[in-house]
């Protein structure tokens, strides 16, 4: 380590124990000094939880303009918020060229797929909208630089969906580490645990199973789990080092006689774990992806089924992501990090371990627990629900709609330091995952160069 460490107690020993680890979880609701106009571009999952916060809190934000290539999910969502058929438009094109005299909206919200967010955002940037842009932000490090450099020059604000940030589980384990309950940092472990049908559905037979078309599973799926790490050690990432690849999800792990789809009568589907006709049919998980609602008819499932890729034998799919990613990250300072990418899992979320020299955390997405070496003493911190839980629970344990939250009020003061996600934060741990997905595919090992808050470049070494 090239810092000094110590293990003696400071000051925070004689802080009242029972306070120890209150958190500011913010309350959901909060007033704007207007109605905040909103484009949407991409009328799919994450816009439409991304704009339920103004169903939730009225007065706060308004559905203007949408754009969707599918037409009944851009009428969904134009027809909850009564927007005039000449503000719906196809393709985001449509919605780009409609701003070329005027931004339509206040803030404009990119939830395009993966490879349609690079575009969008520099347009939109010039148009002068902030923007709330999903993550991965783009799908190469140069396009992360031009995004930056772009967003530096208009000085738009751009907050990028790194919801995980906004979740007040993360805050508060955040803001322990901040406070120096367990001295300084040294190690963190942390866990993504995927979920076996969560994988097969989203990364061997759905929207990102070719790395090429959309983003490498480092940044589609974890690139949140990176930028957290980078968060809460409070330093930059200079060196990475990745290894995994597909253990399972193979031509040659198909078993014998499994046909193209699980509907074409495979004799194994009742005991295999990834059949299609379990996970959508009999389950009836990922509804959402089909625009359908769990007590539909089995007919409808079936048709998907049939026609869809989701209704294809995981083995025989053209998938490139890894399902096991290990990686480790030195920071500056010698703070290290190790990171675990698991498809293999009954549960999804996050767990994380956090070594310091005064203490030990253990969390597990929801609750974490602190063990106090100086006092010997454990604290838990739970997860209770902004307002006891008045409003429904939005996904990512209460990030999507904290970060619309940080984003409007953000908007509304012109308050930057609201939002923790800016671009020039995302960048960083963008730059951390491409960094990780050289190293994995070469086998060799990459790093990270900073220079202050800025990466320059990543380089092989
Ligand atoms: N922040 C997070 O935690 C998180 C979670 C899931 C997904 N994401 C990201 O959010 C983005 C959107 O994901 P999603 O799950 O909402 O996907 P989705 O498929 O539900 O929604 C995307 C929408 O974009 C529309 N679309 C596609 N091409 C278009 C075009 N040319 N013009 C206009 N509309 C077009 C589709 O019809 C679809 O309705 C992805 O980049 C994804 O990686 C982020």
């Amino acid at each position: 380590m090239s810092k000094q460490l110590t293990g003696i107690g400071r000051e925070i020993s004689n802080r009242d124990d029972s306070e120890i680890l209150s958190s500011d979880v913010k309350p959901l609701e909060i007033k704007t000094t207007r109605e905040i106009t909103v484009a949407v571009m991409g009328a799919g999952s994450r816009g439409n939880e991304y704009t339920a916060y103004g169903k939730l809190f009225p007065g706060t934000m308004r559905v203007v303009a949408v754009s969707d290539i599918d037409a009944s999910r851009r009428n969904a969502m134009g027809d909850r918020w009564d927007v005039p058929q000449e503000r719906r438009f196809g393709d985001f094109h449509e919605m780009l060229e409609a701003g070329r005299d005027g931004r339509l909206a206040d803030i404009l919200i990119v939830s395009l797929p993966d490879a349609l967010h690079y575009e969008p955002a520099m347009e939109a940037m010039r148009q002068g909208y902030d923007i709330l842009l999903e993550k991965p932000m783009a799908q190469t490090e140069r396009e992360c630089m031009d995004l930056l450099a772009r967003q530096h020059e208009t000085g738009v604000m751009v907050a990028v969906g790194h919801v995980l940030r906004y979740a007040p589980y993360f805050r508060a384990l955040k803001k322990a580490l901040d406070d120096g309950l367990v001295g300084e940092v040294v190690n963190i472990q942390h866990q993504e645990p995927v979920m076996y049908a969560h994988m097969a559905h989203s990364f061997v037979r759905g929207n990102w199973h070719d790395s090429k078309a959309t983003t490498p599973m480092i940044l589609a799926k974890c690139c949140h789990d990176l930028d957290i790490l980078k968060w809460l050690v409070g330093r930059s990432c200079v060196r990475v080092s990745a290894e995994g690849g597909i253990a399972l999800f193979r031509p040659e792990n198909a078993p014998a006689g499994a046909p193209a789809r699980c509907t074409d009568g495979c004799s194994h589907e009742r005991e295999c774990p990834y059949s299609a006709l379990d996970i959508y049919e009999r389950k009836r998980w990922f509804l959402y992806v089909f625009d359908l609602e769990k007590d539909c008819p089995s007919d409808a499932i079936m048709e998907k089924l049939r026609t869809t890729d989701y209704g294809r034998c995981v083995y025989r799919m053209d998938n490139d992501q890894p399902d096991h990613i290990v990686a480790t990250l030195l920071f500056e300072g010698g703070v290290t990090a190790s990171f675990t990418m698991d498809a293999f899992t009954p549960w999804g979320g996050r767990r994380t371990r956090v070594m310091g020299t005064l203490g030990y955390i253990e969390g597990d997405g929801k609750t974490f627990t602190l063990h106090r070496f100086d006092t010997g003493k454990s604290h838990v911190w739970s997860y209770v629900p902004p307002e006891g839980g008045k409003y429904r629970d939005s996904g990512h344990a209460g990030g999507d709609l904290a970060l619309m939250r940080d984003f409007l009020q953000a908007v509304d003061t012109r308050d930057f330091s609201l939002l923790s996600s800016s671009l020039d934060a995302s960048v960083e741990s963008h730059v951390m995952g491409f960094a990780c997905e050289r190293s994995r595919l070469s086998g060799g090992k990459a790093s990270v160069t900073h220079l202050g808050n800025a990466p320059i470049a990543p380089n092989m070494i």
